[in-house]
């Protein structure tokens, strides 16, 4: 290692005890399955909405085991909200291998830890170095930003030979001791310092040596991704209510969009509504790639008028009257809302 790259770290550590985050949840009584389950919450989602989720899931699932022990719906159920569900879905896939191949603990190494559903490279030097206070490169975004503009990286991070460029620079500055506190003090730096559009370079400790600063535009790095445009569908939800105030709700397929999770039953817009249906006002639920714009429709059926057509995967769901939870299910946030709109007119019409 060149000396300037050990004054890089010296930088970031020196700056990590001022003014780097250790209050954070995952930051105390820290064990590799914390640290793994709050990197998983906070992939594609920011540091605030995370932690009611993440003290929540800690007290339903303390343990790995008990991840792995429980059933799938209830780790969908504490997801509901999160987004991304597959974060969720994997996460109990993995806590069970963890139990069936390395005897219930996380593995210590990079390439162990990458076998695991929903955890890559960058995800298991988390784990390695604050979970397990081993030394290893992490390169989650905000780190991605901050090297590229240190180093003046041109080119397109999502290709394959640049991004093999940002790793080597990436373990280049890793030091090996104190890669925790490093680590965590990059990824804040890329947060609250050099951050997407108006990075804070007057009071970054690394300003003497940053080769975008220099450069006179340090937000030309990293390459922006091509935007294109965000496809848009619409689909019906159909609402059934029995007369007992039962909801009819059935689990989608375990692949693709909310899989797993428990819905209403969806048709096209052209399919014809039976008389008598209430229509709700349609809205848009927005996701990372597409829009979905969702047309609610309640339909007041007869309970001997079960759906057939999905009664393997499908039930009615008593709704109790607000303010109780709705039920033990993983529900996307759509259908989470439209269920608490209902439990309210239920409760009105009584
Ligand atoms: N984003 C990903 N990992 C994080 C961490 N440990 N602290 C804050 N933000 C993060």
């Amino acid at each position: 290692m060149t000396s300037s790259n050990a004054e890089f770290a010296t930088r970031v550590l020196d700056w990590f005890d001022c003014h780097g985050r250790k209050d954070l949840p995952w930051q105390q009584a820290v064990t590799p399955y914390r640290v793994w389950v709050s990197e998983i919450m906070l992939q594609q989602t920011q540091v605030a909405t995370v932690i009611p989720y993440f003290e929540r899931f800690m007290q339903r699932f303390p343990t790995l085991m008990d991840l792995a022990q429980a059933p799938l719906d209830d780790v969908l159920h504490l997801w509901t909200g999160l987004g991304y569900y597959a974060r969720g879905r994997n996460l109990h896939k993995a806590a069970r291998l963890a139990v069936s191949e390395y005897g219930g603990a996380l593995p210590e190494t990079v390439d162990d830890l990458c076998t695991l559903p929903g955890i890559g490279r960058s995800t298991a030097g988390a784990i390695r170095s604050l979970g397990h206070g081993l030394p290893a490169a992490i390169l989650d975004g905000n780190v991605k930003r901050v090297l590229a503009r240190h180093e003046a990286l041109a080119g397109d991070p999502a290709k394959a030979d640049v991004l093999k460029q940002f790793w080597a620079v990436a373990e280049a500055f890793t030091p090996l001791q104190r890669t925790d506190n490093y680590n965590q003090a990059m990824m804040d730096l890329g947060a609250t310092l050099c951050t997407r559009s108006k990075p804070a370079c007057a009071i970054c400790p690394l300003q003497d040596s940053c080769k975008g600063l220099h450069s006179g535009n340090p937000t030309q790095f990293p390459q922006k991704k091509r935007k294109s445009a965000v496809p848009e569908k619409s689909v019906r939800f159909l609402i059934r209510l029995n007369e007992q105030g039962q909801v009819w709700l059935e689990q989608r397929p375990a692949v693709g969009i909310w899989g797993g999770l428990w819905g209403f039953p969806e048709q096209t817009l052209d399919a014809p509504l039976a008389n008598a249906v209430e229509q709700w006002p349609a809205f848009w639920h927005v996701f990372s790639h597409f829009r979905l714009h969702i047309h609610p429709a309640i339909e007041r059926v007869s309970q001997d008028k079960t759906p057939v057509v999905n009664e393997a995967s499908g039930q009615w769901v008593t709704l109790a009257p607000p303010p109780a939870a709705l039920p033990a299910l993983g529900l996307p946030t759509p259908v989470q809302q439209l269920l608490q709109r209902l439990q309210a007119q239920l409760e009105s019409e009584k």
